[in-house]
């Protein structure tokens, strides 16, 4: 089987649903942010701080690469779709869902200091230029899309496992 990766905004709950929908299907789940924690020895915050957003970009690209082949649950980072390799990667060889989700219900859900892109930021005003950036490559990748506002995290796993 195509690994099965969450793709979609910070705050839209890759994790949390990436978890459950594995689970319900006996698969194992991997993260890319994660990946990048664990085998960097380091918090993705501190990479920001020290090595800076292009560098962490690469640690991205990397994870993706080694997860490619994963025969189970991806759940990615909200910006993995920025790269044109990485979209290419995703498209080519796995299930891509997009969690989409309005930048209201991104602000309730968010907790923002695990999010570097965050800080010394109007909210509101980051998420609406990151999402405008970046709306047309979550949809150009997303072979399921879901919207994930007035629904529960299981109801969004049922929605996933229907239109699989
Ligand atoms: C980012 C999203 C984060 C994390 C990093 C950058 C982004 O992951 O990868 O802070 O560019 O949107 P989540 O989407 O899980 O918060």
């Amino acid at each position: 089987m195509r690994p099965i990766v969450l793709i979609g905004m910070m705050g839209s709950g890759k994790t949390t649903i990436g978890k459950k929908l594995a689970m319900d299907l006996n698969l194992s789940w991997v993260d890319t942010d994660l990946y990048i924690e664990n085998t960097k020895h380091q918090s993705i915050s501190s990479i920001f701080e020290t090595q800076g957003e292009s560098y962490f970009r690469d640690c991205e690209t990397n994870a993706l690469q080694q997860l490619i082949n994963h025969p189970g649950v991806i759940s990615t980072g909200g910006g993995i779709i920025v790269r044109q390799e990485n979209r290419q990667l995703l498209t080519e060889h796995t299930l891509v869902i997009f969690l989409e989700t309005e930048i209201t219900t991104l602000i309730k859900r968010l907790d923002i200091n695990n999010r570097p892109l965050l800080q010394n930021e109007i909210i509101e005003t980051k998420l609406t230029s990151l999402y405008k950036a970046r709306e047309n490559f979550y949809r150009d990748c997303a072979h399921i899309t879901v919207k994930t506002d007035h629904l529960t995290v299981a109801e969004v796993v049922e929605q996933i496992k229907n239109q699989m």
